[in-house]
């Protein structure tokens, strides 16, 4: 019996040494060391033993068993360490290699335009104001002296949700909004960018769905050569130093007076060309004095405030910046047309 034990504890030890993996070395523990294992039926037998006998067989038996788990352990610290070797080789990286360029998106083209002019506008202590795209009749035209039945409300076809809910058809709603949130308070200086729609047929100067970017003063003793000023820092800005500006009367029912503003063409320098129409022109943005009305609707007293307001298309903006030929552009996503504006190819 001692020789089979010892035989055992060779035969395991040796089995140890040779297994090469994990699983291995748990099959071996439980074929060894298991209840239905050598060394259990071995001791099966002690019953024939003597009483002298039995407590050094069963010592034996335990230093066997001993020596086959401290084996065990040691077989199995030296696998696990190997394998996280092997794993930390296999993982290795070579920082050297060169990195393999990532390719960058780039801004679409209109939101480069919105971002510059509200930029240019931070720059002169305006702040950049939103409000919702699904808007109420009463801020989209009534409290732009708009009321109900006006005639002007059809130079802006309109999406209507309910009678009194619709698709915002400009940013002016958002002037209501804020100067109604200061409550006759000045003075605010904000810039709105955003989406508005309007019941158009899509061609390659409309779109259902464009952006405008609306701008609001008001203060005490703001006055047209304010706007004036203002609206040729941003041309001269945006288009190049050499343009001129000039105001041509016009209509807004929220504002009196309003103006169109033109800028001297910057392709033909004012001589006449395709994209003036031979004028010498180009039509760019709307404005005006806020309507007394308007600035009473919102709760301020237009005796001592007054302001001023525009309104511009940044698609018209980029169309005339980059040379874009068709509003559609902006919106139909082909790359081949975005990726002309970016900066990293
Ligand atoms: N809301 C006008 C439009 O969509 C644009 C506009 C004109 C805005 C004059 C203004 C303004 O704030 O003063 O046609």
């Amino acid at each position: 019996m001692q020789e089979r034990l010892k035989e055992l504890q060779q035969e395991a030890i040796q089995k140890i040494e040779q297994s090469s993996s994990l699983k291995e070395l748990n099959d071996i523990r439980v074929a060894y060391l298991g209840k239905k294992g050598p060394i259990t039926e071995v001791l099966r037998g002690m019953g024939k033993l003597s009483a002298e006998e039995r407590p050094v067989m069963g010592a034996l038996a335990n230093e066997v068993r001993e020596a086959i788990a401290t084996t065990l352990e040691a077989k199995q610290k030296d696998l696990e360490e190997a394998a996280v070797l092997e794993k930390l080789a296999s993982e290795s990286i070579d920082v050297t290699l060169p990195g393999r360029p990532v390719k960058v998106g780039n801004h679409h083209p209109l939101t480069r335009i919105i971002e510059e002019i509200e930029d240019l506008f931070i720059g002169m202590g305006y702040q950049v104001a939103e409000g919702p795209e699904v808007e109420q009749d009463y801020y989209n035209f009534e409290a732009l002296n708009l009321p109900k039945g006006h005639p002007a409300r059809d130079m802006q076809d309109s999406f209507y949700i309910t009678e009194e809910i619709l698709l915002r058809t400009h940013t002016s709603p958002v002037q209501a909004r804020t100067m109604e949130k200061n409550q006759g308070k000045g003075p605010i200086k904000i810039i709105c960018p955003g989406k508005v729609y309007r019941r158009d047929n899509d061609d390659a100067t409309h779109s259902h769905q464009f952006m405008q970017i609306e701008g609001l003063v008001v203060g005490e003793n703001i006055r047209m050569s304010d706007l004036k000023g203002t609206l040729e820092v941003f041309a001269k800005k945006m288009f190049g130093e050499d343009r001129e500006i000039r105001l041509r009367p016009s209509f807004f029912p929220f504002t009196e007076p309003s103006v169109e503003m033109d800028i001297s063409c910057m392709i033909c320098g004012g001589h006449g060309c395709n994209v003036c129409k031979k004028t010498g022109w180009i039509e760019i943005l709307g404005a005006g004095m806020v309507h007394p009305n308007v600035l009473e609707m919102a709760g301020y007293d237009s005796k001592k405030y007054t302001g001023f307001a525009f309104g511009m298309g940044p698609e018209r903006i980029a169309m005339l910046k980059y040379g874009v030929d068709d509003i559609r552009h902006f919106y139909t996503n082909d790359v081949r047309f975005l990726k002309q504006f970016s900066k990293h190819e």
